[in-house]
């Protein structure tokens, strides 16, 4: 049984996250986002992504202030980018996403790309914000099981979440097993391969079948499969379908969406990014 507003999962900080987020890249317009989020609250959504790097922290947290709900009622994920990594920046950029969201906390705050010589700085930093209070979960985003299993050498906790790429083109079935080994909830962004993926025929068939769409299809696979997802819609009815997830995939069905990947990303590839992370303190020196 799936309920978009009460089913969660577990995390290994003793803290609950939703199954199912909102992801807010690319609203960047106050109504729309207004629009969205109301749209979203109704249908039952209890979890809403953003990232400093989206540039639409205040709209959201002025969105979720116009929902008129108590602040335990909504789960919200920030994310601090890139150029704020390091100790101090990494404190200082998540005091100004507090003040822009209008909160004292963030349910979940994710690094949001590993990058080589901010690493254990940052993650300490992570330590310390979860320590004040200031984020009541800390994670990752984007990381490979080499950097998890580097952030192991010297972290006092792990990440409870690892948000990463996944759909069926790129399935990420090792480090999905690997998060889970490590009692990390995997959390999927674009699990619609940013809607590529919605016109393969076999997951057209199987939303025939069920009387659903692709992307119910592709969504119901990944709660099965264990992870959590961040499906992206500013479109009423879809946002309202993408929460419509009660129904059941077969064994068969489940398997035929294991053996549709192709490594496809549609963005960066965390290895490069992480290494570009390295050159850049390299060409300072
Ligand atoms: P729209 O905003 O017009 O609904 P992802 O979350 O993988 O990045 O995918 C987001 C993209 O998928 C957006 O372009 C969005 O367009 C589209 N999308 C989201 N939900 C659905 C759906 N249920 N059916 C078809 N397209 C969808």
């Amino acid at each position: 049984m799936f309920e978009p507003d009460k089913s969660t999962y577990q995390l290994n900080d003793g803290n609950q996250m939703p199954v199912l987020g909102f992801g807010t890249y690319k609203i960047a317009k106050p109504d729309l986002m207004n629009q969205t989020i109301q749209s979203a609250y109704e249908n039952g959504y209890r979890m809403f992504d953003t990232a400093q790097y989206y540039r639409n922290e205040k709209m959201l947290g002025d969105a979720i202030r116009n929902l008129s709900v108590p602040r335990q009622d909504v789960f919200i994920i920030d994310k601090v980018t890139e150029m704020n990594q390091g100790h101090d920046l990494t404190i200082n950029s998540t005091d100004f996403s507090l003040q822009q969201l209008g909160t004292d906390y963030v349910d979940l705050l994710l690094v949001h790309w590993p990058i080589a010589d901010k690493f254990f700085e940052t993650w300490e930093a992570f330590e310390e914000l979860k320590k004040q209070g200031k984020a009541r979960s800390i994670g990752v985003s984007n990381f490979t099981r080499s950097q998890l299993e580097l952030l192991k050498t010297q972290a006092d906790e792990m990440p409870v979440v690892n948000q990463i790429e996944t759909h069926p083109y790129l399935n990420q079935a090792p480090l999905i097993k690997f998060d889970k080994k490590q009692s990390i909830v995997t959390q999927a962004w674009s699990p619609l391969g940013r809607g590529a993926i919605l016109d393969n025929p076999m997951i057209g068939k199987m939303a025939v079948h069920h009387g659903k769409t692709p992307a119910q299809i592709i969504l119901r696979w990944d709660i099965q499969r264990g992870i959590s997802v961040i499906p992206k819609s500013q479109n009423p009815e879809r946002i309202a379908q993408n929460a419509d997830l009660n129904f059941e995939l077969s064994d068969d069905e489940m398997s035929m969406l294991d053996v549709m990947n192709r490594n496809q990303r549609t963005g960066n590839e965390p290895e490069l990014v992480y290494e570009l992370g390295k050159q850049y303190k390299q060409f300072k020196k």
